[in-house]
């Protein structure tokens, strides 16, 4: 982008109706916070520099996401939209030459603003997309106020956009918020999503001069647009590709309601790349999930953190896998888990109640049952019985279990780490390994079998 611009997140509100201690924008969507989302995208428009205005719970929130990259502003009362964009601009890097002074509300001296273009973003809208913003940008220029609005069939609640004349088509007048709305006013559709580019010069001149607005004492970012009018500033608007993408979280439905979109996006999208998707609704991603050729992915899998599978995997029902890698071929699941640090080889077999953590396995092995593999090098072609555990954890320390190739474990084997069992080694079933199984042979800890002659059954003794 040739402009430069600073944007703006504003993330002071209390987000009472989460009914969370959780600051609202701390909340998570697909796995990471709200206000992670907007600055993704934001970092995505290359800004000059991004401030994040934090009231309620700002220290928490800055302590979850600082960054070198990004600014904090503290607004303290909470004083309304006007009032939270008036403390960002401070934050800004003005050379001498070109910066603009505002008075600030409580300061006695004036502080240096840059000119450049500023982007209005809320923390609790987490799903505006770079190409709706970048169409907003291009609208404003360097000396036009830009609004993003939207038509609405329900506008209730809103701020209304009031233009002259003709209701979509003539110049905008300004925004009036549904409180002070009359009737007539009432029934404009199109709304203020809130989401603006000003020049920051206009807005170092504007804020300021904003009126107390309500008994709240609040000053209203919206009354910038009756001052633009006012002082011949061309106010012009854009809109979004997609409704989702202005609305905001309040409360914990709406949180559900934007995660559902969230991962339907991201469905479609692992769809167009050519995965197979059992059922698009019915599959979470809380990260990032790279597929290669020809992918199979039945219902109710959950993918978080970064997973990769290869070619030719296919996922089966009700798996949960995270920070993985899966290679070409492998088949996992129904009901596997794979956790942090699993690296499966081509061709690997995980199948039903297996839960594999931090542990390589090797191509063409296989544990296809009720298994436990937890800080484990496994090498190739080996089968890994029902109801093996490695018991990695001696309650204070971890520890590896090593299974070179061609190894056969049998079921029910318990492998007391640190432990390695040798090249081409079985394990008989019902071992308890707790020395090193050298290589080639059968190893076996187990009772010897007896059979008792003339052994009796109990029988249940009448009462007397
Ligand atoms: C605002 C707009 C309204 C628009 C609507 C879109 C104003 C006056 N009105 O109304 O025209 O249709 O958004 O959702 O701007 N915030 C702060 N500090 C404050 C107050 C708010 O950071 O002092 C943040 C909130 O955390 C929230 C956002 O600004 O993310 C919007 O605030 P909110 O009080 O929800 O504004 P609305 O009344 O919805
Ligand atoms: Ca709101």
């Amino acid at each position: 982008m040739a402009l430069t611009m600073n944007i703006v997140i504003l993330a002071a509100g209390q987000g009472k109706r989460m009914r969370s201690d959780l600051p609202k924008v701390l909340h998570p969507l697909a796995g990471k916070p709200m206000l992670a989302h907007v600055l993704d995208t934001a970092r995505a428009l290359h800004a000059a520099k991004i401030c994040v205005v934090v009231g309620h719970g700002g220290e928490q929130v800055r302590a979850a996401l600082a960054a070198p990259d990004l600014a904090w502003a503290i607004q303290e009362p909470q004083l309304g939209t006007g009032h939270a964009v008036l403390q960002a601009l401070p934050q800004f890097d003005a050379d001498a030459e070109t910066a603009v002074a505002v008075p600030m509300h409580d300061a006695e001296t004036a502080v240096a603003v840059p000119r450049a273009p500023t982007l209005i973003l809320y923390g609790d809208v987490p799903l505006i997309q770079a190409a709706t913003l970048r169409r907003l940008i291009e609208a404003a220029g360097e000396d036009k106020l830009a609004l993003l609005t939207a038509q609405l069939d329900d506008p209730h609640g809103y701020g209304r956009i009031v233009r002259e004349g003709n209701a979509n088509e003539g110049k905008v007048t300004r925004i009036v918020e549904e409180k002070d709305a009359d009737d007539a006013e009432r029934l404009i559709r199109e709304v203020n999503t809130g989401i603006l580019v000003a020049p920051g010069a206009a807005l170092a001149r504007w804020l300021p001069q904003l009126g107390n607005r309500n008994a709240q004492g609040e000053y209203y970012l919206t009354d910038i647009v009756a001052l633009a009018v006012a002082e011949g500033m061309p106010v012009v608007t854009a809109h979004p590709d997609a409704p989702w993408e202005t609305e905001g979280i309040n409360g914990k439905a709406q949180l559900a309601a934007l995660e559902r979109v969230h991962q339907r996006n991201s469905a479609a999208a692992l769809l167009s790349a050519g995965v197979t998707l059992a059922d698009p609704a019915r599959i979470d991603v809380r990260g990032e999930l790279l597929c290669g050729r020809d992918v199979f992915i039945d219902v109710n899998c959950v993918f978080e953190g970064r997973v990769v599978l290869g070619d030719g995997v296919r996922i089966n029902a009700n798996c949960v896998i995270q920070d993985a890698v899966v290679g070409a071929g492998s088949i996992i699941g129904p009901f596997a888990r794979l956790r942090p640090g699993t690296r499966l080889a081509e061709d690997v077999h995980v199948g039903n109640f297996v839960e594999v953590k931090n542990s390589t396995i090797g191509t063409h092995s296989k544990a296809n049952h009720l298994a436990y593999i937890g800080d484990a090098t496994i090498g190739s072609r080996v089968n890994v019985g029902a109801g093996t555990i490695t018991c990695n954890y001696d309650g204070a320390n971890k520890h590896r279990t090593v299974i070179e190739d061609d190894v056969f474990i049998g079921s029910d084997t318990q492998l007391v780490a640190p432990v390695t069992v040798g090249r081409g080694a079985t394990l008989g079933a019902g071992t308890t390994l707790t020395s090193d199984a050298p290589p080639d042979q059968l190893t076996v800890s187990r009772p010897k079998q007896i059979s008792v002659t003339g052994w009796k059954r109990p029988v249940k003794q009448k009462k007397a």
